[in-house]
């Protein structure tokens, strides 16, 4: 395996190299269990010019690196930047989550743009830039986009649904006006990662929470295809480019995704099983996770011997220690300590 040499522990571990403490951050660490983010938030007024003001989003990705000290800084914004340069409407409503016009005929997705406005995301390019100067540089930052499926299945529905009903049937029923929604989206997050990494981004990660509600024809077709050409194309410009795949719910279908999709490092969910895990994934590549959410607002012993968990599982390779999905904003800020410092307490 090729590898630079490199001061940022996290890096590292995505270059081969196992770190004799694993270098943690948490998804979604920049979020509302912050009072400091919650305030932030309120100035900006809409969750959308939170992403898209430089000054703002840039503040909000360094909060939790000032209290934590984490190992990596991931970039505020959100997976639906992307349908919103592609001309979409999308708005957040308070409390409830993503709203978009559904894209669910195949009538309407012949009017679906190709290209984004990509002015529409300077904004984001600009706090990024921002970040970098301001971040330490032992810190690595991380850009991120939505993959093509969950974006889809946000686009298509117009809302989150609990089981991504309606994607899933588009999929089926009008397979060619689904796959022209996926292949605009693998072709602009192919650019937007591009972007991110020329305004300062050392890690890209591609977010596919919805993967795990495909039967395994369908994940091959919808998630590995699709991130596999995205990771083509943002390498064919940026040949040792490090990207993280996060297909929450592969299960089983996760050696297959890693071989095919050739992603440095993949992000597994809670309920991944320790000795494929091991014996099929991180042979291969390295493994970021997975620390149930819910442990996290548990605290306590619980906390303590989940985290005992993950590091006997994982530590003896390459592991980043993370969550097995975002954190949630009820967690206390005592517990998310009370996890650092027992990670970086391990000795092994
Ligand atoms: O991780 C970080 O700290 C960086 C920022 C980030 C956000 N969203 C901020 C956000 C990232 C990486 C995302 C990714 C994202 N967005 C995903 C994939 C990862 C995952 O968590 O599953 C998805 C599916 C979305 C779409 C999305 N954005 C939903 C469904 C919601 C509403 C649900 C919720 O948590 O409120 C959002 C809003 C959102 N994105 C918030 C944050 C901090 C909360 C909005 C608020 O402050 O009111």
């Amino acid at each position: 395996m090729t590898s630079s040499p490199t001061i940022k522990p996290f890096l590292d571990v995505l270059s081969g190299h196992r770190q004799p403490v694993p270098p943690v951050w948490m998804m979604r660490q920049a979020g509302r269990y912050l009072p400091e983010y919650r305030e932030l938030r309120a100035k900006a007024g809409g969750f959308l010019d939170l992403c898209f003001t430089p000054e703002y989003a840039a503040e909000v990705t360094l909060q939790p690196i000032r209290r934590f000290n984490f190992d990596a800084a991931i970039i505020f914004s959100d997976i639906l930047v992307i349908p919103y340069a592609l001309g979409r409407s999308v708005r957040f409503e308070a409390g409830e989550g993503p709203r978009l016009d559904p894209l669910d005929t195949p009538e309407q997705v012949t009017s679906l743009a190709t290209q984004a406005d990509f002015s529409k995301l300077e904004p984001v390019y600009e706090a990024l830039r921002r970040v970098r100067r301001e971040l330490d540089p032992n810190i690595a930052l991380i850009g991120f986009c939505g993959a093509p499926w969950t974006v889809a299945t946000y686009m298509v529905a117009g809302q989150g649904t609990p089981d991504q009903a309606p994607a899933r049937m588009m999929a089926y029923r009008h397979p060619q006006a689904f796959s022209k929604i996926i292949d605009v989206l693998v072709e602009n997050s192919i650019q937007y990662l591009l972007g991110q990494l020329k305004a300062g981004a050392d890690v890209l990660q591609i977010f596919d929470t919805w993967a795990g509600v495909l039967p395994p024809r369908e994940f091959q077709r919808w998630s590995i295809e699709p991130a596999k050409r995205i990771v083509a194309g943002v390498r064919a410009q940026v040949p040792d480019a490090k990207i993280i795949g996060f297909p929450r719910g592969a299960g089983a279908m996760l050696p297959a995704y890693v071989e095919a999709t050739a992603v440095n490092a993949v992000s597994i969910d809670w309920a991944a099983e320790p000795s494929l895990i091991r014996e099929r994934v991180q042979n291969r590549v390295a493994v970021q996770g997975n620390l149930d959410p819910l442990a996290l607002i548990a605290g306590g012993a619980a906390l303590d011997r989940a985290v005992d968990d993950v590091l006997a599982n994982y530590a003896s390779g390459r592991l980043i220690f993370n969550l097995g999905h975002g954190i949630q904003p009820e967690t206390p800020i005592a517990h998310v300590e009370q996890m650092i410092k027992r990670v970086r307490a391990y000795k092994g």
